[in-house]
């Protein structure tokens, strides 16, 4: 698959855990549960994350562990989300730091296994495949990270960077693939052209453009095997605002242009304000919200959403009641009891402490989904 992880990502991380210990409060089926309200597949959905879990093992060497008496540590940063993306649509996921946005991205591009659930991709699932049937799905999902110059390779000319998934498609026998220097040479030229750079641009290394030159050469990169859906995790983050603006563009024409499906990756509201179609809003690996944006940006029914609105200026201004929220996302390995929101939250309940509220559409609002006990009690 031509998906370069950022070199910087995984610096420093532990490995991956086995579903065990921490899953023993959850019954045995949850994994295949999808939570209520959500469909099990949309007739138009390519996308489906279905009961979607990641738990890290991030305990310390086992010596250490033995010596000073302590526990295995199981992070869970993905906890049962369940989402589908239609054809042609932009599903944006936001949420403070650390709440599993981009372990999301990596569970639905293969980068990572989840540890319960499962991904499906025009209906099937990602890892029941052979070996060739999957590269050949995976050529057909591609990621595209916050920072270009760390998913660059500085080494290569930007030419050898974009023909890279055209070679590694040839490579994999794909049928209907171009071949031949001459071939992929022309392809890669419309590709840079298609993302506003130019011919003579493909002789220049990653180091002689700006970011968001950089981040156009992602794009280009990710389009060259012919996507249909593009993950995109804060893709504009590490650009300046004006130029964040022009990427954003540029990624939604090339969107009608191609009829690209979007997983777009943010913790900026206001960027996904400009791009989304339907938004879901994470809390500690878990899915609180989930609505078309309009209804999301016009009644921001959960708590935590609210807050996140409240934080854009722009947008704050609108008259509404405001219900400022203050304090930190909890450390994930020490999860709050009942709803993890509640030592934020301003209605939270002696109910909120003990159980955790599920996903489900409110009163009057069958497309939008909900994970809070004072919205189902009609008091939020
Ligand atoms: N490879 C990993 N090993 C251990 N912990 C990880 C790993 N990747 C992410 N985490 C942890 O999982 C949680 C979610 O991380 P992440 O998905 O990167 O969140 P976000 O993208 O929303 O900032 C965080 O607590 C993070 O420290
Ligand atoms: S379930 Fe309770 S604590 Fe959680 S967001 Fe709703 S009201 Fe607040
Ligand atoms: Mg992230």
């Amino acid at each position: 698959m031509s998906v370069q992880p950022s070199r910087t990502a995984e610096a420093g991380r532990t490995g991956d855990a086995k579903p065990s210990p921490v899953d023993a409060g959850h019954p045995p089926d949850a994994a295949a549960r999808v939570p209520q309200g959500l469909p099990t597949q949309a007739p138009s959905a390519l996308v489906e994350a279905r009961a979607l879990s990641k738990i890290f093992d991030v305990s310390p060497p086992w010596l250490t562990r033995v010596i000073e008496r302590r526990p295995r540590q199981l992070l869970r940063a993905v906890d049962g989300v369940s989402f589908t993306i239609c054809r042609g649509e932009t599903l944006a996921l936001v949420g403070e730091s650390g709440c599993g946005k981009s372990t999301v991205a990596r569970l639905l591009v293969g980068l990572h296994a989840p540890s319960a659930g499962s991904v499906f991709f025009n209906g099937e699932p990602l890892g029941a495949a052979s070996r060739s049937q999957q590269v050949a799905r995976r050529q057909r999902i591609q990621m595209i990270f916050q920072d270009p110059y760390a998913s660059l390779n500085p080494r290569w000319t930007v030419r050898e960077i974009v023909a890279e998934p055209l070679r590694a498609a040839v490579r994999s026998g794909r049928p209907g693939v171009l071949s031949g220097t001459a071939a992929i040479n022309r392809k890669v030229e419309d590709l840079l052209a298609q993302v506003g750079l130019s011919a003579a641009d493909g002789a220049k290394y990653p180091h002689q453009f700006s970011g968001g030159q950089r981040q156009r050469i992602s794009i280009a990169r990710a389009l060259a095997s012919e996507p249909e859906f593009l993950v995109c995790d804060e893709p504009t983050s590490a650009l300046d605002v004006s130029v964040q603006a022009q990427v954003l563009n540029l990624m939604k024409d090339l969107q009608t242009r191609q009829s690209l499906t979007y997983l777009f990756i943010s913790h900026n509201l206001a960027v996904v304000h400009h791009v989304s179609d339907r938004i879901g809003v994470m809390y500690l690996g878990r899915l609180v919200e989930l609505a078309p944006k309009r209804a999301l940006f016009r009644e921001p029914r959960h708590p935590y959403t609210r807050m996140l609105i409240d934080s854009i200026p722009d947008l704050a201004a609108d008259g509404r009641i405001r219900t400022p929220v203050a304090g930190e996302v909890p450390n994930p390995l020490a999860a709050p009891p009942g709803c993890t929101f509640h030592p934020r939250c301003p209605l939270a309940s002696e109910r909120c402490r003990r159980e955790r509220p599920v996903l489900k559409p409110p009163a009057n609002a069958e497309e939008v989904l909900v994970a809070c006990h004072a919205i189902e009690e009609k008091r939020g």
